[in-house]
């Protein structure tokens, strides 16, 4: 069993941390925040992921939460940095979190392999390597071990991956990580650290590519006559293509793809090279969060005055990250219009991103007297929105699905307008008789 040394007790570092003590090794975790760390040494986690609280309270014993760092690498065989790398204001990856780690080690007389989970830009490990070689460090291993986590998944994520990548410059040190994961029976991906770190970025790149190509289908469908899920049910059989990451809705959002796939855009760019494809994908998913204002303009007419609701306001279901959620975009542009909006999530406390919204505790209060309901996370719980009560209580019984949620026909019948993504639609559906949209739209 090895002695881990975690660094950042963000979500990547918090389950890593989980998942290596559920494979029987000791971890010692370390943050920057006290309030993080007490949180941690409580038992209480500071975000919502299904399964992390009891796989840590399971674990308990092998898990040490700190602030110092010096605690975190002593005797430890492995240094994993599971910081943040937010955008910088010039959508570069932000790498200070993870030069902030480094300058905070102390000396070190073993010969741990220091493990890079971050997401960096490609090259960061060769700079990594030299600045340990700078402070006479270079009894210290390197590696790249890339995370391929999603958020409301990431337990079983962790425990069986698809794939693990290790990037090493010796093969003993990718050696070594690779048999800190050895219970894990999957493949390895085993290369330079250079390719690992494009591993990861490509990886993202790809299924957003998948998102945003799926959307512009839906949009086109729209235009055609063709519905988005039928598409995608067909592509998808295709075995080379596969079923995932074909669900067209309002946009992708997250603590990952919006800052990896402009890091990635500037690593190319900085490099002397426009990576044409991902600045479309970029700008599809900009336009598809905004295409839900136009759908309602249709049916409503003008937004002044209108209520509209929106239903889940966490980038996506079973997370309470609201991290470039396209609920932010969504409401910010209701305003705008002078709508009033209400919003409603499970478990996402949207604070100050939703100033000017008024957040209600329960569906049935954000749908009350709405003139539309706006399904923006497709939390189960908004499976069975469609019922005689909710359509009473609404001013006009118009769902605007942004997921793709709900089966359309069903919600007809139950008497509301409807539309979803890229499937067809019956125009201004749901319009009350008082509304003038015909002149709203000329
Ligand atoms: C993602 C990657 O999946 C993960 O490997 C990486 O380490 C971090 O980024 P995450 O952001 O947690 O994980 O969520 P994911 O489930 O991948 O969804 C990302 C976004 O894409 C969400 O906003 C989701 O709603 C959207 N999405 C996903 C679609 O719009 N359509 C799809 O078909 C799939």
């Amino acid at each position: 069993m090895s002695k881990v040394g975690i660094f950042g007790a963000g979500w990547v570092g918090v389950v890593t941390a989980a998942g290596f003590a559920e494979l029987g090794h000791e971890l010692v975790v370390r943050d920057i925040l006290p309030e993080k760390i007490a949180a941690l040494s409580e038992g209480r986690l500071p975000f919502h992921e299904p399964g992390l609280a009891e796989l840590i309270e399971k674990n308990r014993e092998r898990l040490t939460f700190t602030t110092d760092a010096a605690e975190a690498a002593a005797d430890a065989d492995f240094l994993y940095v599971c910081v943040g790398t937010p955008s910088t204001y010039a959508g570069d990856a932000d790498l200070s979190a993870v030069w902030s780690v480094l300058d905070d080690l102390p000396e070190l007389s073993a010969r741990p392999v220091l493990v890079v989970k971050s997401t960096v830009p490609v090259g960061t490990g060769e700079k990594i390597r030299a600045a340990l070689d700078a402070r006479g460090l270079d009894q210290v291993g390197y590696a790249s071990n890339p995370e391929f986590l999603a958020e409301g998944t990431a337990v079983r994520d962790f425990m069986s991956p698809d794939r693990i990548v290790i990037g090493a410059f010796e093969q003993s040190d990718g050696d070594r990580v690779e048999e800190l994961h050895e219970k894990l029976d999957v493949p390895v991906v085993r290369a330079d650290v250079a390719s690992a770190e494009m591993i990861k970025l490509a990886a993202n790149a790809a299924l957003m590519t998948r998102i945003s190509f799926i959307n512009e289908i839906a949009n086109v469908s729209e235009l055609v006559g063709a519905d988005v899920q039928e598409v995608a049910r067909g592509i998808g059989l295709d075995h080379r293509l596969g079923p995932h990451f074909l669900r067209a809705g309002i946009g992708y959002g997250g603590s990952c793809f919006p800052k990896d796939a402009s890091a990635l855009k500037q690593l190319a760019s900085n490099s002397g090279y426009h990576f044409q494809l991902l600045s479309a994908v970029i700008e599809v998913n900009e336009l598809q969060k905004r295409r839900v204002i136009a759908k309602l303009q249709k049916h409503l007419g003008k937004l002044r005055g209108k209520r509209v609701a929106l239903l889940g306001l966490a980038f996506k279901p079973n997370t309470d990250d609201m991290r470039e959620a396209p609920s932010i975009v969504l409401a910010s542009r209701l305003l705008a219009e002078g709508a009033e909006v209400r919003g409603w999530d499970p478990v996402a406390q949207p604070g100050s991103l939703m100033k000017g919204v008024e957040i209600c505790a329960t569906v049935a209060e954000v749908v009350k007297d709405a003139d539309a309901a706006v399904i923006v996370t497709e939390w189960e719980e908004l499976r069975g929105l469609a019922t005689p009560e909710i359509r009473q209580s609404m001013r006009n019984p118009l769902i605007i699905d942004g997921r793709n949620l709900l089966d359309p026909d069903e919600v007809r019948r139950a008497g509301f307008g409807y539309e979803g993504i890229g499937r067809p639609t019956s125009p201004l559906a749901g319009l009350p008789e008082t509304a003038e949209p015909e002149r709203e739209l000329a």
